[in-house]
């Protein structure tokens, strides 16, 4: 906690903390990173969003980005791909002819866009994946360690219910971040996919197009209805599926009784761990991954090696590439802990605690 808003203050500031791996193998520093000198006066840096309706990417991640490349002296500009992998090679390719001299890519497909990195770095510029790993050895993957993501979502749900049926609803197939999260599952105890144990059995797994929170319901209601409602534990990858997964749960009566995870720290879903009806909610604090990224940015305007960026270490990828990386360190949040996101501004009170009995949870 202390480190975070150490590092939300720091104008370039590095922290460097130890590090937990990584998502699939190899090592990668952990730290806001992103600096490493020079500016980026003239310099127009694009950042091409592929699903830009979901909570965290405005409200977040977007003005920390921004307010890093306009300390820089840079100018922000950016499209949205709408979750259309095609649509977005050619916004990269757009953003270049606009004059961007570096690129910042949430990936909706990370070999889809490999089309369009080629091009952006043929024509020498830069680029960085940010949040989901594009696989090319030659950008800068900024993200938190989501393997870590998933081990913590896993370790929170087992340590309220460690048997039975479980469930798993996982995001975009073509998101690296679907199975990184997964992977971690299996380092916090849950059997790999689609295995079981003598105690904890598999009744259904799942990829989710677009991380879809409407899908998942779908998913959550076919899964209850082949289990005759027998789902003990339901292991889910982000807050907006959570919210689907809880409603389907909500209809029959389960809410509350089957624990629950998610990522993002949306403002739903730590309200519903607040009442009770989700268990965890992985924490990214995606102010800390834009300034990251924005502050990278602004270096490779003026030296284009990522190798060079302030915090880069080497990652393996489940490609067997070796990518210049900077890994954040998420945190869970669950109803014991609720403070931590009300101290850091994440959160109101009357947002956090929309509904709850005051005093049934520290911090409501
Ligand atoms: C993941 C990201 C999550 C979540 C999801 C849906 O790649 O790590 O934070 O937002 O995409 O967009």
């Amino acid at each position: 906690m202390r480190n975070r808003l150490l590092a939300l203050t720091a104008v370039t500031g590095l922290l460097v903390a130890a590090c937990s791996g990584g998502g699939g193998g190899g090592t990668a520093t952990q730290g806001t990173g992103g600096g490493g000198g020079g500016g980026a006066t003239g310099c127009t840096i694009g950042v091409s969003w592929n699903n830009y309706q979901e909570e965290r990417w405005a409200k977040w991640d977007e003005p920390a980005i921004k307010a890093a490349i306009s300390a820089g002296g840079g100018t922000y500009i950016s499209n949205d791909a709408k979750s259309s992998a095609d649509t977005q090679n050619s916004n990269v390719a757009s953003l270049i002819s606009q004059g961007a001299k570096v690129v910042i890519i949430l990936a909706q497909d990370g070999t889809a866009i490999k089309t369009a990195v080629a091009s952006a770095l043929a024509a020498n510029v830069p680029v960085i994946a940010y949040d989901r790993l594009i696989e090319d050895p030659k950008v800068l993957y900024i993200t938190f360690d989501n393997k870590l993501v998933g081990k913590l979502q896993a370790a929170a749900l087992l340590k309220v219910k460690n048997a039975g049926n479980f469930v798993v609803i996982k995001g975009n197939k073509a998101d690296a971040n679907a199975d990184f999260l997964r992977a971690g599952y299996v380092e916090a105890g849950l059997p790999d996919v689609d295995k079981s144990t003598d105690t904890l059995k598999n009744v259904g797994e799942t990829y989710t197009d677009n991380w879809d929170p409407a899908k998942a319901q779908t998913e959550m209601e076919q899964f209850l209805t082949a289990n005759g409602n027998k789902i003990d534990i339901a292991f889910v990858e982000n807050d907006g599926m959570a919210g689907g997964a809880i409603a389907a749960l909500t209809a029959q009566g389960l809410a509350g009784s089957v624990p629950v995870s998610g990522q993002d720290g949306d403002l739903a879903a730590l309200n519903r761990v607040a009442l009770g009806t989700q268990t965890v909610d992985v924490w990214k604090d995606a102010r800390l991954l834009g300034k990251s990224a924005g502050e990278a940015a602004v270096a490779l305007c003026s030296n284009p090696d990522p190798s060079k960026v302030s915090g880069a270490a080497a990652f393996t990828t489940p490609g067997g590439n070796s990518v210049n990386s900077i890994f954040l360190t998420p945190d869970a949040i669950t109803k014991d802990n609720l403070k931590d996101v009300l101290d850091a501004g994440w959160i109101t009170k009357d947002d956090l605690c929309k509904g709850v009995t005051a005093g049934a949870v520290t911090g409501c």
